[in-house]
């Protein structure tokens, strides 16, 4: 059983989301403020929906934290639809008398087709409403309390969009986090935020929409989370499925991904550097094309992962598409909808991230307390050195004779 576990519950305009998390150690410091910033940066972003200015999500902890620290037990999250009040009898729990129209318009790139077939639906509010990316609220408040418990030991969490529709931006280096934060489009050059801009404008003006590309990055990430040995152990099949569980994301590279498949060997590998050019780290590469991980478990690098998004498939300018009642042809269904979602991508990227990075390194420091988890890192930390015949320093508890 893996040592952190979560579920996420809610539909799009039911009365809230909930999530619960179980395994996160006890004596952590978490606050709704601390969960709050990042649900407002996922919220943000040129190019969304109304919908994010009626909601403005706070997460209430109803369980698992007491006096400001964490107790062990789960830690359940309640984040309310404020859009609910618009939607109580088309969702209500109990039966309602009333007729509520049935939506039978089937919706290209959606849940919405397979989602009827396979649930033996008539009608696709049952789908489109857990399908939807409002779910994705919920993972980022449980990404937030991840990224807590990772605050702990160094690790950051970063993200900025590389490419809306055909506009690149171009990248040198480590990004300036805080002015991607106050960029609508979450992009690090001024220049293509700008034609992203535009273009969003375009697709809006046009009932039409957009992709692009995210990259999301973990700095600080120790040596040896995840595994070689068993398949669903590997940290970087942990978290491209992570990734790919995100709505509307089609494609994940993990380091240059893809772009290496034309590359030769030399060309690609990152270098291991000796001891005199390490800096702060234990063995560092000359480059970080491989993104972090080898072989199944982080390498002590960058952890840099790209995401692809396809364009939202909601056009106000509806596809063609058929009716499920009869198969005839006939447009799309409406609902409103985002333009364009690649910034607050970005943001979930993160969550999801932080997920799987404090989940794998539970998996191998482990510990109750939160002190109990950061003396088994600081013990392993001091193992991680050169070995030079025995010269693997033992970490200080391992003094005592048994
Ligand atoms: C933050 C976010 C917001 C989204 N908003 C919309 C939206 O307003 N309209 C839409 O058609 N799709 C939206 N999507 C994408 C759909 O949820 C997604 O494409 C759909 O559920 C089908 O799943 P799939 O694309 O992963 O196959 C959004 C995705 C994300 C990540």
């Amino acid at each position: 059983m893996a040592t952190l576990r979560w579920l996420t519950a809610g539909e799009s305009h039911g009365k809230g989301l909930t999530a619960i998390i179980d395994g996160i150690p006890a004596g952590l410091p978490l606050t709704e403020e601390y969960i709050a910033r990042d649900l407002r940066r996922r919220q943000g972003g040129y190019g969304r929906g109304r919908r994010q200015k009626i909601e403005q999500d706070h997460a209430e902890i109803r369980s698992g934290v007491r006096h400001g620290l964490t107790i062990g037990s789960p830690i359940a999250l309640l984040i309310e639809n404020k859009d609910w009040v618009n939607w109580q009898e088309k969702m209500a729990v109990e039966e309602v008398g009333a007729e509520i129209e049935k939506i039978t318009r089937l919706r290209p790139g959606h849940a919405d087709l397979a989602g009827v077939i396979k649930y033996a639906f008539d009608d696709v509010r049952p789908i489109l409403e857990r399908a939807s990316a409002r779910e994705t609220a919920a993972r980022v408040a449980v990404g937030a309390v991840a990224r807590r418990l990772l605050d702990e030991f160094g690790v950051a969490l970063h993200s900025h969009t590389i490419a809306i529709d055909g506009v690149e931006a171009e990248v040198d280096g480590e990004p300036d986090w805080a002015a991607i934060e106050d960029s609508p489009v979450r992009c690090a050059d001024k220049d293509a935020e700008q034609r992203m801009i535009a273009a969003i404008d375009d697709a809006r003006n046009n009932g039409d929409s957009l992709g692009g590309i995210v990259e999301v990055r973990a700095p600080n990430v120790p040596i040896g989370l995840g595994s070689h040995v068993q398949w669903d152990r590997k940290i970087d099949a942990r978290i491209a499925q992570a990734m790919m569980s995100i709505n509307a994301v089609k494609g994940v590279e993990i380091g240059i991904g893809f772009r290496g498949a034309v590359l030769r060997g030399s060309q690609v590998h990152d270098v291991i550097l000796p001891i005199d050019q390490w800096g702060e780290r234990p063995w560092r590469r000359e480059t970080n094309r491989l993104g972090g991980t080898e072989g199944g478990m982080t390498n002590g690098e960058q952890v840099l992962v790209r995401l692809a998004l396809k364009p939202i498939a909601t056009l106000p300018r509806s596809l063609p598409s058929a009716d499920l009642r009869t198969g005839e042809a006939i447009p799309a269904h409406y609902e409103r909808s985002d333009v364009a979602v690649v910034p607050a991508a970005g943001v979930i990227g993160e969550a999801m991230l932080a997920i799987v990075l404090a989940e794998s390194l539970l998996d191998k420091f482990g510990g109750d307390h939160l002190a109990e988890t950061l003396r088994n890192y600081r013990s392993y930390l001091k193992t991680t050195g050169p070995r030079g015949g025995l010269a693997v320093a033992p970490p200080d508890e391992d003094t005592t004779e048994v």
